[in-house]
């Protein structure tokens, strides 16, 4: 986070707090948020939006990806930021709900959401279902029936454009689970608008995640807008959401483009379209969530362990930690980067080539596959761990019965608890084997 800085004795300190204070009252490893940068970029982004958007005669909102990380207390900063929530099960729903989010504010996604969610996420007057099947269509006709509510809805549809990383395919993505090839849309439009109970209110498309640039988005907006453009002969169509995936710097290799030119570049490329098409530019939604909270996390963890091992060319050193892939699997699922940094002091010596590992039985058990720290590095340092705010906490796990690490927020010299660390008495309430000793088997 921005807010990162050394203090006299090179200890590292985040919002306002030192270290070494942390891992005193928390523990290690621990997941610390940096509140200020969280909401800056909550803001940014909006802001940055809402401009290009007015620049182009249309509106924004700025959905909140949930997924990212979601807890209450990050619900009521988006909901103050005046940010949607993004949610895509009953569970991430719930969260929003129970932060006091706006029910209108809230999209609801999900490729295979059940009867009883539906059912839930009409009851509390979530503003926008977006639909992922015909079969959903069905299924939330039934309820609206019943209840009587009329349900505001998207269809979620696959632009065939696939982004990632540094690039992105325009091939035939098709072959996914998530949203309806374009060429069905039409039909399935159609049937929406027959059902009384719902209200189509436009396209929605997510081309991926960690994307940098905005040609990826402009290519899918071309796409969608040649769909809407048709839908449009047979009714409204007053929106158009674009989904998330703005990529963050994991590494220093990584520099993503400022929020204003993305927005600049990606909403007057829709402008543009529309202008061509000679129609109205739709009120516009994304739903970034890594952009907003990954950079603004850190993971402390303490170093237990360190060997060298002797290759061909040189040598690397393991620092083992006192978390690993059960706290941040994102390096063991997709070979993701990461950057460490001893936090505890600035350290000494020629930097040696380093992987940081976890203590899991699992040689993929990997936290930052190379980095170059200190030489003079040791067992009880700390070592920082840089943008992990987004998708580690949510696939957190508890493989080899390891309890997940408390999540504390700082802001201003302060730090509190958002969502406290489990204890492995947390996880022995679930086991429901009752095991007696056998009296007198000595
Ligand atoms: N909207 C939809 C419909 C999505 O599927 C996603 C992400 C987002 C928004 C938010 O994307 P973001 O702005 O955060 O990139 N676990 C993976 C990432 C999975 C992303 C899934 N969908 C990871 O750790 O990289």
């Amino acid at each position: 986070p921005e807010s990162a800085h050394r203090d006299a004795d090179g200890a590292l300190v985040l919002g306002g707090v030192p270290v070494g204070d942390l891992v005193r009252s928390y523990g290690t490893p621990v997941l610390v948020i940096d509140e200020g940068e969280v909401r800056r970029r909550a803001t940014a982004l909006r802001d940055a939006f809402e401009k290009a958007a007015a620049t182009h005669g249309t509106s924004v909102r700025i959905y909140y990806a949930g997924k990212a990380f979601l807890c209450t207390t990050v619900a009521r900063w988006m909901a103050e930021e005046r940010l949607g929530v993004d949610v895509c099960t009953g569970g991430e729903l719930q969260v929003a709900l129970g932060a006091a989010v706006e029910p209108s504010r809230i999209g609801f996604h999900g490729n295979n959401k059940s009867v009883a969610e539906l059912e839930r996420a009409v009851e509390a007057g979530v503003g926008t279902i977006i639909i992922d099947s015909a079969i959903e269509i069905e299924r939330l006709a039934a309820i609206t029936a019943r209840t009587g509510a009329v349900q505001r809805v998207m269809l979620r549809v696959n632009s065939g454009v696939h982004a990632e990383t540094h690039d992105f395919l325009a091939t035939a993505h098709e072959d996914q689970k998530f949203g309806l090839p374009l060429a069905d849309a039409a039909a399935v439009v159609a049937r929406i608008r027959e059902l009384p109970g719902l209200e189509f209110v436009g396209l929605h498309c997510h081309i991926g995640s960690q994307i940098f640039g905005s040609a990826g988005f402009r290519e899918s907006a071309s796409r969608l807008l040649d769909l809407h453009a048709v839908l449009l002969a047979d009714g409204p169509v007053p929106q158009l959401n674009l989904g998330g995936g703005f990529g963050i710097a994991y590494t220093r290799v990584d520099d993503p483009a400022p929020v204003r030119e993305l927005a600049e570049g990606i909403v007057g490329a829709i402008a543009e379209g529309c202008a061509a098409r000679g129609i109205e530019v739709p009120a516009l939604s994304f739903e970034p969530g890594r952009s907003i909270i990954g950079n603004a996390g850190v993971t402390l963890y303490e170093i237990g362990t360190i060997k060298d091992v002797v290759l061909e060319g040189g040598s690397r050193r393991y620092l083992s930690v006192d978390g690993g892939m059960s706290d941040n699997a994102r390096t063991a699922l997709y070979g993701a980067q990461f950057s460490a940094r001893l936090a505890s002091r600035d350290g000494d010596g020629e930097p040696v080539l380093s992987r940081v590992v976890g203590k899991h039985c699992e040689s993929g058990d990997i936290v930052v596959d190379h980095e170059y720290l200190p030489a003079d590095a040791a067992p009880g340092d700390l070592l920082a761990v840089p943008a992990t705010g987004a998708y580690c906490a949510p696939l957190s796990n508890n493989y080899n019965h390891v309890p997940r690490p408390p999540i504390v927020a700082v802001r201003d010299g302060a730090a509190r608890v958002i969502v406290r660390g489990e204890t492995v008495a947390d996880l022995l309430s679930r086991d429901a084997g009752i095991w007696e000793p056998e009296s007198g088997s000595e």
